[in-house]
């Protein structure tokens, strides 16, 4: 199964997690994105949200950023449908497609993620860092909070586990550690602001920053 495949997989997947109730699901990782917004700089304007499947962690954002311009790519079309129903959603311009390939725009003063890149395998991220690195202002900054291998054990068996069964299950988690992922962000040309545990196990939030 390659990236195209994979990315089609889990759009179907998320399509169909969508009418199942993700926001349920989603309850006990709401820390998690709460905890973007209180990371983004006072004068953010202009944000793009990757993966931002049915806008939870926007929820945060618009308390604090009312009039914030906000574009929100996500490749599950049901997903992004939840969305519509928020009442910010009509401050949401809506991105359809794959992150990996759509155009994303460019401009932004804050990349935000939760929960959405830790499917990806470690080339596949170094590509779309160097995407998110090309959409931001000078200065802006990329907030991913994400889970994380706790350690290079933890993170092979992950890895075994997805070339294993890659073809008989579509959503298999490959999270690599945070010192990787820093690792990569730099190779991007990011510089690391802050790493920063959250209370839900193995989630993190990174947060870089454009030179
Ligand atoms: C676990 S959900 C997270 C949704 C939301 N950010 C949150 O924290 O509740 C992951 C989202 O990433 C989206 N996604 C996964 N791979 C993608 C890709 N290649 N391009 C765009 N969106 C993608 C999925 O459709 C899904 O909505």
């Amino acid at each position: 199964m390659d990236l195209n495949e994979r990315n089609e997989s889990m759009r179907d997947f998320f399509n169909r997690k969508a009418a199942e109730c993700y926001d349920e699901v989603h309850t006990v990782f709401m820390r998690t994105k709460e905890m973007i917004t209180e990371n983004l700089p006072d004068d953010t304007e202009k944000v793009l949200d990757l993966g931002a499947g049915t806008g939870l962690e926007l929820i945060y954002l618009f308390r604090r950023f009312e009039n914030a311009k906000v574009f929100a790519a996500d490749i599950s079309e049901n997903m992004l449908a939840e969305l519509d129903k928020r009442d910010f959603a009509d401050k949401v311009t809506k991105i359809v497609g794959d992150f990996f390939t759509v155009d994303l725009g460019e401009g932004y003063d804050a990349v935000i993620s939760s929960s959405a890149l830790h499917h990806f395998l470690k080339e596949d991220k170094k590509r779309l860092f160097d995407r998110i690195y090309n959409s931001l202002k000078p200065g802006g900054i990329f907030i991913n909070s994400d889970k994380y291998a706790n350690d290079a054990q933890e993170e092979a068996a992950c890895l075994a586990d997805y070339y294993e069964n890659k073809d008989a299950r579509p959503h298999i988690d490959t999270p690599i550690t945070v010192e990787e992922e820093a690792a990569l962000l730099e190779k991007a040309g990011f510089e690391i602001v802050d790493i920063i545990e959250c209370d839900t196990e193995y989630y993190r939030l990174i947060k870089a920053k454009k030179a």
